[in-house]
């Protein structure tokens, strides 16, 4: 029988370490959501790291026992590959790369070991578990070289790979002093996807420059094989934030949170801690919304959410001060007993809570510098319902491809987000809801679910195509 393998980085359970010992939280991500019906069923399974140090052989016996429970295989990385391999080469030299923050890369030999090794520790979980005629689905940067390695190993196995973040200008990967191997890499598998066609050409205008191999019609040809490159533009589970939004739990934290924010229009703004989502940025804007239009003081409150990530990172320590600094610094200025121009959170909320603020705010702004996809501005329309709301999108997202009906900006023109913010505040009512269903309807068609299949079907179809051509 043949199984599906679903590999990435991050399994998604996250185990976590307490006094009581470990706690398996599962992920309510839109890729575990996505896969949930493929991972689960007979004899799949998903491998990957637990999220957290377990060097103990007992305690690695018992992770992998729960996980197994639930279709799942830990790859257990030790603190010096965390280190070079997580944070070094994958967050320190390929993040800041692929997101045009190039002067944030560092090139270090021992990261780039590192990452090779544990590629290949990753190769050897999957070869584990395996047979030579499975089908294989490795995710986003940190794996890059995985397709090739599994290729090696199983030549007839059916690989997909879909990079979850931008594939950059090759300018940018041709700075890259491995920039050619991990081309070569990607190439192991049948099928690459990227969110965006601008990401797709950028990969195959990289793989002319910098491999000479030909490329036509989204295609690449190597002396063996044939590979498909394609985009799939990733959606969320629509109907659960639709229906979780007009939930008894979300409802009542809305109240709650109304009564605290009194009369105040709320725009809201929820990411992890990165350098690549202009948060401060929005700061600026914000501020500049007050200056500007000195009538909102008072009468528009920012609720923003940071969740933590990559702190042992020196970017995101650094960026972290800049935005309590900055929120420190504007509500100071402007703030007065009875209200708050920035409500500032540093953790993650929980779902219920979550929708409750998609479902509360006037505005939502999103303005990454650069990102992949960007699945809050999708979370944000389905859970909007019949109310309306503006999303204010960055035109570097990659949602920004699909949502032209919001009020799409450059991230970086501070003085155009001003305008944006100012529009969404007055803009009428029936213009908002139009806009809005309109996002909606394409949300609802496009949901991850259909990703999934989309992907899964192109990639069955690339293994049916080559074997055809071998064949002829
Ligand atoms: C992005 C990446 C994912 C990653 C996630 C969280 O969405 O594309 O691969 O898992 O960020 O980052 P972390 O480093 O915590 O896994």
């Amino acid at each position: 029988m043949s199984r599906t393998i679903i590999i990435s980085n991050r399994l998604p359970t996250k185990v976590q370490r307490a006094a009581d010992g470990l706690h398996f939280q599962p992920s309510e991500g839109g890729l575990a959501t996505g896969l949930g019906s493929i991972y689960r069923a007979d004899g799949n399974v998903w491998v990957g790291w637990p999220g957290l140090f377990v060097e103990d052989p007992a305690e690695q016996a018992q992770v992998t026992a729960r996980l197994a429970d639930d279709s799942m295989a830990p790859v257990f990385l030790t603190e010096a590959e965390i280190r070079d391999y997580y944070e070094g080469f994958s967050n320190g030299t390929l993040w800041p790369t692929f997101h045009y923050f190039s002067e944030f890369a560092t090139y270090v030999p021992a990261h780039w070991e590192a990452y090779r090794a544990v590629n290949e520790k990753f190769c050897q979980a999957v070869l584990a578990l395996a047979g030579p005629e499975d089908t294989i689905w490795v995710h986003d940067y940190q794996l890059l070289l995985l397709p090739e390695l599994l290729r090696r190993a199983r030549p007839n196995a059916t690989i997909g790979f879909f990079l979850h973040i931008p594939f950059p200008s090759y300018e940018l990967v041709r700075v890259l002093p491995w920039g050619p191997e991990l081309l070569r890499g990607m190439l192991g598998a049948d099928l690459i996807g990227f969110h965006t066609f601008g990401y797709m050409h950028h990969f195959l205008s990289a793989v002319a420059h910098l491999l000479g191999l030909p490329t036509q019609n989204g295609q690449v040809e190597t002396p063996e094989r044939t590979i498909l490159v394609d985009a799939f533009p990733m959606g969320i589970d629509y109907e659960r934030y639709a229906q979780a939004a007009v939930s008894e739990a979300a409802q009542g934290y809305e109240r709650t949170y109304r009564e605290v924010l009194g009369e105040a229009r709320v725009i809201l703004s929820i990411d992890r801690l990165d350098y690549t989502k202009g948060i401060a940025q929005r700061l600026h804007a914000l501020e500049g919304l007050l200056v500007a239009h000195p009538e909102w003081v008072g009468q528009v409150s920012l609720l923003m959410v940071v969740v933590p990530s990559r702190d042992q990172v020196a970017q995101y320590a650094a960026l972290k001060e800049e935005i309590d600094e900055l929120v420190g610094r504007i509500n100071a200025q402007y703030r007065t007993i009875t209200w708050n121009p920035i409500n500032y959170f540093y953790r993650s909320f929980p779902f219920e809570e979550l929708v409750a603020f998609y479902h509360l705010a006037d505005v939502a702004l999103v303005t990454p510098v650069r990102d992949g996809m960007n699945l809050v501005a999708k979370e944000f329309i389905a859970s909007k319902g019949d109310r309306p709301g503006v999303l204010i999108l960055s035109d570097r997202a990659g949602a920004a491809q699909e949502l032209s009906d919001a009020l799409l900006i450059n991230p970086t023109h501070t003085d155009q987000l001003v305008g944006a913010l100012h529009q969404a505040l007055t803009m009428p009512a029936d213009e908002q809801c139009q806009r809005l269903r309109h996002l909606q309807e394409l949300v609802r068609q496009y949901d991850v679910f259909a990703w999934t299949k989309l992907f899964m079907d192109r990639l069955a179809y690339s293994k049916i195509k080559q074997q055809t051509l071998a064949t002829d």
